[in-house]
Protein backbone atom coordinates (compact mmCIF):
# COMPACT_ATOMS: atom_id res chain seq x y z
CA UNK A 1 0.00 0.00 0.00
CA UNK A 2 1.19 3.23 -1.19
CA UNK A 3 0.83 6.51 1.04
CA UNK A 4 2.30 9.11 -1.08
CA UNK A 5 2.79 12.96 0.31
CA UNK A 6 2.31 15.73 -2.11
CA UNK A 7 3.72 18.59 -0.11
CA UNK A 8 2.83 21.20 -2.90
CA UNK A 9 3.82 24.87 -2.72
CA UNK A 10 4.92 23.59 1.50
CA UNK A 11 7.65 23.37 3.39
CA UNK A 12 11.45 24.75 3.41
CA UNK A 13 14.42 23.38 5.73
CA UNK A 14 12.85 23.84 8.91
CA UNK A 15 10.52 21.20 7.86
CA UNK A 16 13.05 18.57 7.15
CA UNK A 17 13.58 17.57 11.04
CA UNK A 18 9.70 17.28 11.08
CA UNK A 19 9.35 13.80 8.97
CA UNK A 20 11.61 12.25 11.63
CA UNK A 21 8.57 10.66 13.46
CA UNK A 22 7.85 8.99 9.85
CA UNK A 23 11.48 7.74 9.21
CA UNK A 24 10.78 5.48 12.77
CA UNK A 25 7.64 4.48 12.10
CA UNK A 26 8.68 3.01 8.28
CA UNK A 27 11.14 1.24 10.24
CA UNK A 28 9.15 -0.57 12.65
CA UNK A 29 8.75 -4.46 11.25
CA UNK A 30 4.65 -3.90 11.03
CA UNK A 31 5.04 -1.00 8.76
CA UNK A 32 7.98 -2.28 6.67
CA UNK A 33 5.65 -3.45 3.92
CA UNK A 34 4.09 0.41 3.61
CA UNK A 35 5.73 2.27 0.51
CA UNK A 36 5.94 5.95 1.86
CA UNK A 37 7.03 8.56 -0.33
CA UNK A 38 7.09 12.43 -0.27
CA UNK A 39 7.25 14.52 -2.88
CA UNK A 40 8.55 18.01 -1.29
CA UNK A 41 8.93 20.96 -3.28
CA UNK A 42 12.28 21.20 -5.79
CA UNK A 43 13.84 23.43 -3.22
CA UNK A 44 14.63 20.76 -0.75
CA UNK A 45 14.74 17.65 -2.52
CA UNK A 46 18.53 17.37 -2.04
CA UNK A 47 17.57 17.42 2.29
CA UNK A 48 15.18 15.28 1.64
CA UNK A 49 17.00 12.09 0.07
CA UNK A 50 19.76 12.42 1.92
CA UNK A 51 17.29 12.98 5.09
CA UNK A 52 15.69 9.54 3.78
CA UNK A 53 19.23 8.06 2.75
CA UNK A 54 19.26 4.96 5.48
CA UNK A 55 15.40 4.46 5.81
CA UNK A 56 12.72 2.98 3.43
CA UNK A 57 11.09 6.16 2.91
CA UNK A 58 11.65 7.14 -0.94
CA UNK A 59 11.57 11.17 -2.49
CA UNK A 60 9.59 11.97 -5.44
CA UNK A 61 9.17 15.34 -7.45
CA UNK A 62 6.01 17.35 -7.71
CA UNK A 63 6.44 18.08 -11.80
CA UNK A 64 8.91 18.87 -14.13
CA UNK A 65 9.72 20.30 -17.24
CA UNK A 66 8.36 18.62 -20.63
CA UNK A 67 11.85 18.66 -22.18
CA UNK A 68 13.90 16.03 -22.03
CA UNK A 69 17.02 17.70 -22.17
CA UNK A 70 19.09 20.64 -20.95
CA UNK A 71 18.20 24.33 -22.31
CA UNK A 72 17.54 27.89 -22.39
CA UNK A 73 13.62 27.50 -20.29
CA UNK A 74 14.63 29.88 -17.51
CA UNK A 75 13.21 28.65 -14.13
CA UNK A 76 12.66 25.36 -15.30
CA UNK A 77 13.95 21.91 -14.10
CA UNK A 78 13.95 18.41 -16.57
CA UNK A 79 13.52 15.16 -15.73
CA UNK A 80 17.58 14.94 -15.88
CA UNK A 81 17.72 17.09 -12.90
CA UNK A 82 15.63 15.21 -10.77
CA UNK A 83 17.03 12.09 -11.28
CA UNK A 84 20.63 13.23 -10.67
CA UNK A 85 19.58 15.32 -7.14
CA UNK A 86 18.31 11.26 -6.46
CA UNK A 87 14.57 11.32 -6.58
CA UNK A 88 13.44 8.26 -7.49
CA UNK A 89 9.70 8.93 -8.16
CA UNK A 90 7.61 12.10 -9.65
CA UNK A 91 4.30 13.29 -10.01
CA UNK A 92 2.55 14.35 -13.43
CA UNK A 93 -0.76 15.32 -14.50
CA UNK A 94 -1.91 17.06 -11.30
CA UNK A 95 -5.05 18.63 -11.62
CA UNK A 96 -3.49 22.22 -10.62
CA UNK A 97 -0.51 21.98 -13.07
CA UNK A 98 -3.66 20.78 -15.58
CA UNK A 99 -5.08 24.27 -14.93
CA UNK A 100 -1.92 26.18 -15.11
CA UNK A 101 -0.97 24.91 -18.76
CA UNK A 102 -0.95 21.20 -18.72
CA UNK A 103 -2.76 19.89 -21.77
CA UNK A 104 -2.34 15.86 -22.03
CA UNK A 105 0.16 16.37 -24.99
CA UNK A 106 2.77 18.04 -22.77
CA UNK A 107 1.78 15.62 -20.24
CA UNK A 108 2.45 13.16 -22.46
CA UNK A 109 6.60 14.53 -23.12
CA UNK A 110 6.81 14.87 -19.42
CA UNK A 111 5.69 10.83 -18.78
CA UNK A 112 8.13 10.20 -21.89
CA UNK A 113 10.93 12.20 -20.31
CA UNK A 114 10.90 10.80 -17.02
CA UNK A 115 10.31 7.06 -17.86
CA UNK A 116 13.61 7.73 -20.18
CA UNK A 117 15.49 8.82 -16.64
CA UNK A 118 14.37 5.92 -15.00
CA UNK A 119 11.77 7.79 -12.89
CA UNK A 120 8.55 6.11 -11.57
CA UNK A 121 5.68 7.95 -12.81
CA UNK A 122 2.70 8.85 -10.48
CA UNK A 123 0.12 9.59 -13.40
CA UNK A 124 -2.82 11.43 -11.78
CA UNK A 125 -5.94 12.21 -13.67
CA UNK A 126 -9.75 12.97 -12.74
CA UNK A 127 -12.94 15.08 -13.12
CA UNK A 128 -13.97 18.67 -12.33
CA UNK A 129 -17.16 19.41 -10.68
CA UNK A 130 -18.79 20.30 -13.79
CA UNK A 131 -17.77 17.55 -15.97
CA UNK A 132 -18.92 15.34 -13.23
CA UNK A 133 -22.16 16.69 -13.05
CA UNK A 134 -22.90 16.70 -16.40
CA UNK A 135 -21.74 12.70 -16.11
CA UNK A 136 -18.61 13.27 -18.20
CA UNK A 137 -16.45 11.68 -15.52
CA UNK A 138 -15.44 8.22 -17.28
CA UNK A 139 -15.27 9.97 -20.77
CA UNK A 140 -13.11 12.47 -19.04
CA UNK A 141 -10.73 9.81 -17.20
CA UNK A 142 -10.32 7.29 -19.96
CA UNK A 143 -9.08 10.81 -22.19
CA UNK A 144 -6.82 11.73 -19.84
CA UNK A 145 -5.36 8.06 -19.34
CA UNK A 146 -5.04 7.56 -23.15
CA UNK A 147 -3.68 11.04 -24.60
CA UNK A 148 -1.39 11.16 -20.93
CA UNK A 149 0.19 7.54 -22.01
CA UNK A 150 0.22 7.57 -25.45
CA UNK A 151 3.38 4.93 -26.98
CA UNK A 152 4.92 4.96 -23.47
CA UNK A 153 7.31 2.02 -22.90
CA UNK A 154 8.27 0.52 -19.53
CA UNK A 155 4.57 0.86 -18.68
CA UNK A 156 5.28 -1.05 -15.21
CA UNK A 157 7.07 2.09 -14.22
CA UNK A 158 3.61 4.06 -13.33
CA UNK A 159 1.22 4.08 -10.67
CA UNK A 160 -2.25 5.49 -11.68
CA UNK A 161 -3.57 8.59 -8.71
CA UNK A 162 -7.30 9.02 -9.43
CA UNK A 163 -7.99 12.37 -8.36
CA UNK A 164 -11.46 14.07 -8.55
CA UNK A 165 -10.68 18.01 -8.91
CA UNK A 166 -14.20 18.78 -7.04
CA UNK A 167 -12.60 16.61 -3.97
CA UNK A 168 -8.99 18.46 -4.20
CA UNK A 169 -8.43 20.41 -0.58
CA UNK A 170 -12.01 20.67 0.03
CA UNK A 171 -13.03 17.98 2.34
CA UNK A 172 -15.81 16.39 0.19
CA UNK A 173 -14.89 12.75 -1.22
CA UNK A 174 -16.57 10.13 -2.98
CA UNK A 175 -18.57 7.47 -1.01
CA UNK A 176 -16.98 4.25 -0.75
CA UNK A 177 -19.31 2.41 -2.64
CA UNK A 178 -18.76 4.71 -5.76
CA UNK A 179 -15.17 5.25 -4.83
CA UNK A 180 -14.78 1.19 -4.98
CA UNK A 181 -16.54 1.14 -8.60
CA UNK A 182 -14.65 3.73 -10.09
CA UNK A 183 -11.51 2.51 -9.02
CA UNK A 184 -12.87 -1.14 -10.84
CA UNK A 185 -13.28 0.36 -13.37
CA UNK A 186 -10.45 2.61 -13.94
CA UNK A 187 -8.39 -0.96 -13.56
CA UNK A 188 -10.13 -2.47 -16.25
CA UNK A 189 -9.65 0.67 -18.60
CA UNK A 190 -6.26 0.45 -17.76
CA UNK A 191 -5.67 -3.15 -18.18
CA UNK A 192 -7.47 -3.28 -21.39
CA UNK A 193 -5.95 -0.18 -23.03
CA UNK A 194 -2.49 -0.08 -21.63
CA UNK A 195 -2.13 -3.91 -21.54
CA UNK A 196 -1.06 -3.74 -17.24
CA UNK A 197 -1.91 -6.58 -16.09
CA UNK A 198 -1.97 -6.05 -12.59
CA UNK A 199 -2.16 -1.46 -12.31
CA UNK A 200 -1.51 0.53 -9.18
CA UNK A 201 -4.43 2.86 -8.53
CA UNK A 202 -4.38 5.06 -5.27
CA UNK A 203 -6.86 7.54 -4.37
CA UNK A 204 -6.23 11.61 -4.10
CA UNK A 205 -8.52 14.14 -2.46
CA UNK A 206 -9.07 15.27 1.45
CA UNK A 207 -8.11 12.27 2.71
CA UNK A 208 -7.17 12.49 6.38
CA UNK A 209 -7.51 11.33 9.51
CA UNK A 210 -10.97 11.81 10.19
CA UNK A 211 -12.71 10.42 6.94
CA UNK A 212 -9.45 7.59 6.52
CA UNK A 213 -12.03 5.02 7.74
CA UNK A 214 -14.03 5.53 4.68
CA UNK A 215 -11.66 3.78 2.63
CA UNK A 216 -10.48 0.90 4.77
CA UNK A 217 -12.87 -1.41 3.22
CA UNK A 218 -11.91 -0.94 -0.21
CA UNK A 219 -9.94 -3.54 -1.80
CA UNK A 220 -9.19 -2.78 -4.52
CA UNK A 221 -7.35 0.66 -3.83
CA UNK A 222 -3.70 0.77 -3.74
CA UNK A 223 -2.87 3.41 -1.57
CA UNK A 224 -3.80 7.55 -0.98
CA UNK A 225 -1.46 10.70 -2.48
CA UNK A 226 -1.79 12.81 0.45
CA UNK A 227 -1.92 16.68 0.44
CA UNK A 228 -2.53 19.05 3.48
CA UNK A 229 -2.87 16.44 5.80
CA UNK A 230 0.28 14.81 4.83
CA UNK A 231 2.06 17.90 5.90
CA UNK A 232 2.12 17.41 9.59
CA UNK A 233 3.61 14.17 10.15
CA UNK A 234 1.25 13.25 13.15
CA UNK A 235 -1.75 13.76 10.33
CA UNK A 236 0.41 11.44 8.16
CA UNK A 237 1.18 8.50 10.77
CA UNK A 238 -2.40 8.29 11.64
CA UNK A 239 -3.49 7.81 8.63
CA UNK A 240 -1.07 5.20 8.09
CA UNK A 241 -2.23 3.29 11.26
CA UNK A 242 -6.10 3.72 10.62
CA UNK A 243 -5.28 1.88 7.70
CA UNK A 244 -2.79 -0.94 8.56
CA UNK A 245 -3.95 -1.73 11.96
P1 LIG B 1 -5.49 17.21 -0.60
O1 LIG B 1 -4.60 17.17 -1.95
O2 LIG B 1 -5.20 15.93 0.14
O3 LIG B 1 -5.01 18.43 0.13
O4 LIG B 1 -6.91 17.30 -1.03
C1 LIG B 1 -4.40 15.99 -2.65
C2 LIG B 1 -3.62 16.26 -3.91
O5 LIG B 1 -3.84 17.30 -4.54
O6 LIG B 1 -2.75 15.45 -4.29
Amino acid sequence: MYFIANWKMHGNLNSINSIDRVIKLSRISKYKKVRIIYCPPYTILGNFVKKTKSSKIIIGAQNCHYRENYGSFTGSINAKMIKDIGAKFIILGHSENRFTGDTNKIINLKVKSSINENLKVIFCFGENFDQRKKSKTFQVIKKQISAGLKNIKKKQNIIFAYEPVWSIGTGMILNSENLEKQILNIKNYIKKKLKIPNPKVLYGGSVNPKNIKNFKNIKSLDGFLIGGASQKSINFIDIIKKMIN
